[in-house]
């Protein structure tokens, strides 16, 4: 599968000025860029039960949503709309080559390719988004208005499903053609208007919500802690206002819940909760047994799966891998096969043949299989 290119970006004053801080216009952003894909596969992509999409219009003023699949039917109308297809890089590999294109900042942040097509004039509306986004003109031109620095207060239309800004305050314009990119931070209000037929291309990151990074944390540390500790109190002083709980008494409460986070050890949970999959899979037994025949009896290549979140850290006694949100620990002999997975996306050859030499790497793909996270040929 042929790379998309090489972005044309100096990363490191990038990651140092803008990566989650501003918005930064990457014109020609990649050499020789051609489309991976056409409007005419897009529209067939969203007929598709699987596929989450979405249809935004708006009439004298009002937004809609409609939510896919769709029938060709959908496609006719007779205002500006535009049509929004999440994970386009689970179904088409040249999609996926996209993600390539940012690969200086951890993989595990990374969501999913959107794509998105607009006829004349079709916008989703001034919004912002909680994630950061690299804007890839695909087919086409639009012109992208960039505004304030939104929050959680920022008031917005009502509306039951779609979030858009009640005032937009443009402080800057931008018109995107073919291999132009426009990285936007979270939180900037954004406004795309389709100038004629348009499609881009959306690299979309994730990041935990802290509330969960809280919620895992503690759930790891419930495992970890002895359910038989109490609160304690010995050597304090008569009690003297009827009903109180005393600075005193929350100190010593503060301080216990102190020594039980101090007794948490190891950090799974981060790794866990970052390469939960964005949808079930759905492989079921008979497919596992099927590729567990064809690894042992002369596998030709092995492949990431375009849907697979595989991550892994290194560990005083080993390496931690994540896929698809589940971990386990292997011995450091699995890093060449686990780093050419997480880089080229497959193994053939020499590379799998190695692997296959070494007991530890074997159990990789085994565990790699079982979660869904790799397919063999
Ligand atoms: C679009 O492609 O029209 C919307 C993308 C975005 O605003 O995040
Ligand atoms: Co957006």
């Amino acid at each position: 599968m042929p790379s998309p290119g090489e972005l044309n970006l100096d990363r490191e004053k990038f990651l140092a000025r803008y990566w989650q801080r501003q918005p930064l216009l990457i014109p020609n952003a990649i050499e020789n860029f051609s489309v991976p894909l056409s409007k005419h596969q897009l529209a067939g992509l969203a007929l598709e039960e699987e596929v989450e999409s979405r249809i935004i219009e708006c009439r004298d003023n009002t937004w809609t949503l409609q939510h896919g699949p769709f029938q060709n039917k959908d496609y006719q109308r007779d205002t500006p709309w535009t049509l929004l297809v999440q994970a386009v890089d689970h179904y088409i590999p040249e999609v996926a080559q996209l993600r390539k294109l940012v690969d200086f900042i951890p993989q595990w942040r990374v969501d999913d390719v959107m794509v998105s097509y607009a006829v004349d004039a079709g916008s989703v509306g001034p919004h912002y988004d909680n994630y950061d986004v690299f804007l890839l003109q695909g087919e086409g031109e639009r012109l992208w208005k960039l505004g304030q620095f939104c929050d959680r207060d920022t008031p917005l239309q009502p509306h039951d499903d779609l979030r858009i800004l009640s005032l937009f305050e443009c402080e800057q314009e931008y018109l995107l053609s073919t291999g132009d990119i426009l990285y936007v931070p979270p939180g900037v209000a954004h406004w795309g208007i389709a100038q004629g037929e348009c499609t881009t291309f959306s690299i979309g990151f994730r990041a935990p919500r802290v509330n969960d990074m809280v919620s895992r944390f503690a759930d790891q540390l419930l495992e970890q802690l002895d359910p038989d500790q109490f609160y304690h109190d010995a050597m304090q002083t008569p009690a003297s206002r009827a009903g109180e709980i005393r600075p005193r008494d929350l100190e010593r409460a503060m301080a216990q819940l102190q020594g039980a986070l101090d007794q948490a050890s190891g950090n799974h949970w981060f790794g866990e909760l970052v390469t939960e999959p964005r949808y079930e899979n759905l492989s079921d037994d008979d497919d596992l047994a099927e590729a567990r025949e064809i690894l042992a009896t002369g596998a030709t290549v092995v492949s990431l799966s375009p849907r697979a979140k595989l991550a892994w850290q290194q560990e005083s006694d080993g390496i931690l891998v994540f896929a698809n949100g589940s971990s386990m620990l292997f011995p450091v002999s699995v890093m060449p096969a686990l780093v050419c997975l997480c880089e080229h996306w497959r193994l053939a050859a020499q590379d799998l043949a190695a692997a296959q030499g070494d007991p530890a790497s074997a159990d990789l793909l085994d565990y790699l299989l079982e979660g869904g996270c790799i397919y063999v040929e």
